[in-house]
């Protein structure tokens, strides 16, 4: 549930008026709420009966430092993917104890980075990132905490680009290769093993493939059992789908009472990383009609700004900002200003609007500014957060010297 509702013929964001929002801080703009954010934060923390649950957001599904703060103070530790987002994590104030440092490309600096930090943990993907880790750990004097991320072979049924789980996607190792990456972890000076740990993918709708994967990490911990090996925790990784044009969608209750069932007999820790299902339904992003051109409603928002539609073939719903009863709606296609065909923020929409008109497209919380880009050199957009009556900046939009600052050479003969 979403705290973006109309009062009349207006939409609002908690008891703001995106009109005003539009007005204050231009279009296109990305607009979240406070509510909303708290809501689906504790949907999940409030959800765990035992296990000493902890829910890591995935801070790739939206970066912004005030949004990280908020879900901070609502009770959850990160899940991150690069220095970047280490240092972001940083920024909000998170307890490095909270954040645990996913994917499949870490670097020594990233790595060296996370160390000094003294993170919850490193889940390693790779025999190769795990000796780096050791190297790299050993140089520091310093034990890094290692969570081996083992593939179930698990077919999330999900869009080809967002399954994680197979055993030829580029993620995790094989039940055996988990094996011996536990052994190879116990025998190291420089490592210490604390988890288990399972990504299948992303936008899942049902819990099949989250129970045949949390059947697989049983198994696997059952036979460290028999090894004496112990860990803190076992983190079943994000990946609940969202409803996006209104799709029936499984609750964090019914994902972490699975989880609680399959493993009532453990003592680890049970972690979760949700991104999306936390943020996309959080976020809306205005955009204003420039032109309407035959079946076009050509919008001053692009692929750059939100690249789902044009990237995943993703649907979002299109809501206007102001209704108008009388007007006849039309089927159209809304478009953005870039050079490609595959420029498109949603296709085949039944729409009243026209030259001028707000829209908000909706649920684009998650994998929405945090993919944007400055392609055809166009500025990102702002980004504002409404908390009840009132509505703060929490990025500014970029302007042309955003665009350029970063370039050299314009004085030099080249
Ligand atoms: C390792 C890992 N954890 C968590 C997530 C978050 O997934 P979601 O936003 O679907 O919950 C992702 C996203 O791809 C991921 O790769």
């Amino acid at each position: 549930m979403d705290h973006f509702h109309y009062k009349e013929d207006e939409l609002f964001a908690e008891e703001v008026a995106l009109n005003d929002i539009a007005e204050k801080y231009g279009t296109p703009a990305f607009v979240y709420s406070k509510a909303t954010l708290q809501r689906h934060a504790k949907a999940y923390i409030d959800s765990f009966k035992s296990m000493n649950g902890l829910v890591c957001f995935s801070v790739k599904a939206l970066s912004n430092i005030s949004i990280l703060k908020i879900l901070k103070n609502s009770g959850c530790g990160f899940d991150i993917v690069s220095g970047g987002e280490l240092h972001r994590a940083l920024l909000a104030g998170a307890d490095p104890k909270t954040i645990i440092f996913s994917g499949v490309g870490k670097s020594k600096t990233e790595m060296i980075a996370g160390i000094e930090n003294d993170i919850l943990s490193f889940n390693v993907e790779s025999e190769q990132e795990l000796d780096q880790l050791g190297v790299v750990a050993a140089e520091m004097k310093k034990i890094a905490p290692v969570a081996i991320r083992f593939n179930p072979n698990v077919d999330a049924g999900v869009h080809e680009f967002t399954k994680t789980g197979r055993k030829f996607d580029k993620f995790g190792v094989s039940i055996e290769a988990a094996k011996d990456l536990v052994k190879k972890c116990n025998e190291s000076n420089s490592l210490k093993l604390v988890g288990l740990t399972c990504h299948i993918g992303s936008q899942i709708m049902e819990l099949n493939g989250f129970e045949e994967a949390a059947s697989q990490a049983l198994e696997l911990l059952v036979e460290l059992d028999k090894l004496n090996i112990n860990l803190d925790f076992i983190d079943m990784g994000g990946g609940l789908g969202v409803n996006y044009v209104g799709e029936e969608t499984v609750q964090p209750i019914e994902l972490i009472q699975c989880y609680e069932k399959i493993f009532s007999e453990r003592n680890e820790r049970l972690i979760l990383e949700p991104g999306r299902s936390i943020s996309a339904n959080a976020g809306v992003m205005l955009t204003r009609v420039e032109y309407k051109k035959n079946d076009f409603l050509i919008a001053d928002a692009a692929m750059n700004d939100l690249l789902r539609p044009a990237l995943y073939q993703a649907h979002h719903d299109v809501w206007p900002i102001t209704k108008k009863n009388d007007a006849m709606q039309s089927n159209v296609n809304l478009v953005g200003p870039i050079c490609e065909t595959g420029d498109f923020l949603a296709k085949n929409i039944e729409s009243e609007s026209s030259t001028g008109d707000l829209l908000a497209v909706k649920t684009v919380g998650a994998y929405g500014f945090v993919m944007s880009s400055n392609y055809n050199s166009r500025p990102r957009a702002a980004e504002i957060i409404v908390d009840k009556d009132k509505f703060y900046l929490i990025r500014k939009r970029e302007d042309y010297s955003s665009l350029t600052d970063l370039e050299e050479g314009l004085d030099a003969q080249i």
